[in-house]
């Protein structure tokens, strides 16, 4: 079998790792693979994004199974490209992505079918968002309604600062046409869970539960990042809150889709926000989250391969159970000083030979790359650092032992990764 992993940061070396495991004798191919996949998978020198490309070189490869892994791909139609030419493709189609490239049409997707989430209005003239951040008690959310790398929402605290936002978005461009129609609505308070749902469309298997760090800063603070560190198991997701967001959540929207005809087929991503009137949606993404899936993969007892075979075969899933092996994992990322913001590249990163080959500490990678014999940063998140263990505490201190093991200048991460539920409150 020849498998080809579309996309090479954190998420998608965790999903070559997992792969590899379930299909050893398979033969493993990666667009641009980061220093960390180079290992595991030969080359592809396509971008992610040439779905043509891609879909002719798979073509003369024999390839049987493409895995999507970001968003971008599969908002500029990758998978219909590979489909019209017969090739097993996993991830949903452009139409059925727009859950995550069009907020605005999630929103009007979960207000049709009743699925519960926060109040919103979506704009695109400034002078009707103004009118309605004005009338609305804070504190807001301003999200541009495009992709924009999960930088995109900003939460505001004051009436100025929502007008701010949505003013830099509408009238400023600062997503560019991302934020071309924006999405204003109410702040819920909760704690944050993202659930994967592996689907074809119509079933659905929910995977482990599992919790993202947005913020920057320690204690959630500061301006959102793509993902800072995530854990899982999470105490909060028990089977009946997994029973609600099953039927009341993912059931609802797939039939929606699958109604209007556009199936989404791949793996539909819940952030949830658990109220104290039950979950409800922060978000949904076409993928799987980064940087949840480096521990959600690894915890998996299950092979996801068979699944994912069928689903990018047009086939069924029903019945089909991804089970969790029971141990905890926890991720910290380690990233460039000044990330969210602006930072510099090109650090030389030594990471200690005792973290190779380990069970219990996996390093991902994600903005690296090779200068000469030099392994050195890349990108605004480097690595992601993911302890294993019986018990969250186990797996939090091998996560910062294999972070103390690796060096580079500027690195900087968030200590308190997990501290919900290790604090007790
Ligand atoms: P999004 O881009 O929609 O996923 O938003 C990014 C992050 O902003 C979420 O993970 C939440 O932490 C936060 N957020 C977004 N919308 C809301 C909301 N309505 N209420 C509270 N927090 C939110
Ligand atoms: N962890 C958030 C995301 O993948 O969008």
């Amino acid at each position: 079998m020849k498998i080809l992993i579309v996309g090479h940061g954190g998420r998608e070396h965790a999903l070559l790792w997992k792969l590899r495991r379930d299909a050893p004798s398979a033969e493993f191919f990666a667009t641009r693979p980061n220093p960390g996949m180079a290992p595991l998978a030969q080359g592809v020198d396509l971008a992610p994004t040439d779905a043509e490309g891609l879909a002719s070189w798979a073509e003369g490869r024999g390839i049987s199974l493409t895995v999507v892994g970001p968003e971008q791909p599969l908002a500029g139609g990758i998978v219909e490209t590979f489909r019209k030419r017969g090739l097993p493709i996993f991830g949903p189609t452009s139409t059925a992505a727009r859950i995550e490239s069009s907020k605005a049409f999630a929103k009007e997707l979960m207000e049709r079918v009743g699925v519960p989430t926060a109040g919103y209005r979506c704009f695109r003239r400034w002078a009707d968002a103004e009118a309605y951040i004005r009338e609305h008690p804070v504190p807001l959310v301003v999200k541009a309604s495009g992709l924009a790398a999960g930088k995109g929402a900003i939460i505001c605290s004051t009436v100025e600062e929502a007008l701010e936002a949505a003013r830099e978005m509408l009238e400023e461009r600062a997503f560019g046409d991302a934020g071309a129609e924006i999405v204003v609505e109410e702040f819920m308070e909760g704690e944050e869970l993202s659930v994967f749902g592996l689907t074809d469309g119509r079933h659905v298997s929910l995977l482990l539960p599992s919790q993202d760090h947005k913020r920057v800063g320690e204690g959630d603070t500061g301006p959102n990042t793509g993902g800072m560190g995530a854990y899982a198991p999470i105490a909060l997701a028990s089977d009946e809150l997994l029973r609600t967001v099953k039927e009341d959540i993912f059931l609802p929207i797939l039939d929606a889709l699958e109604g209007s005809a556009s199936p989404f087929r791949g793996v539909l991503y819940a952030g949830l926000m658990s109220t104290p009137a039950g979950p409800k949606v922060v978000e949904f993404n076409c993928r799987f989250g980064d940087p949840e899936a480096q521990v959600v993969l690894p915890l998996l007892d299950d092979s996801i391969l068979e699944p994912l075979v069928a689903v990018a075969r047009g086939g069924s899933i029903a019945g089909v159970e991804i089970r969790w092996d029971g141990r905890s994992a926890l991720n910290t990322v380690l990233t460039s000083q000044g990330y969210p913001g602006a930072y510099e590249t090109g650090r030389a990163i030594t990471i200690a030979p005792e973290l190779q080959e380990r069970d219990d500490l996996l390093v991902f990678h994600a903005g690296t790359r090779w200068e000469d014999d030099t392994l050195v940063t890349a990108g605004g998140r480097v690595l992601s650092v993911v302890g294993l263990g019986q018990d969250l505490e186990e797996a939090r201190a091998r996560s910062l032992e294999g972070v103390e093991a690796i060096a580079f200048e500027g690195k900087s991460y968030r200590t308190d990764i997990g501290w919900r539920a290790l604090t007790p409150s």
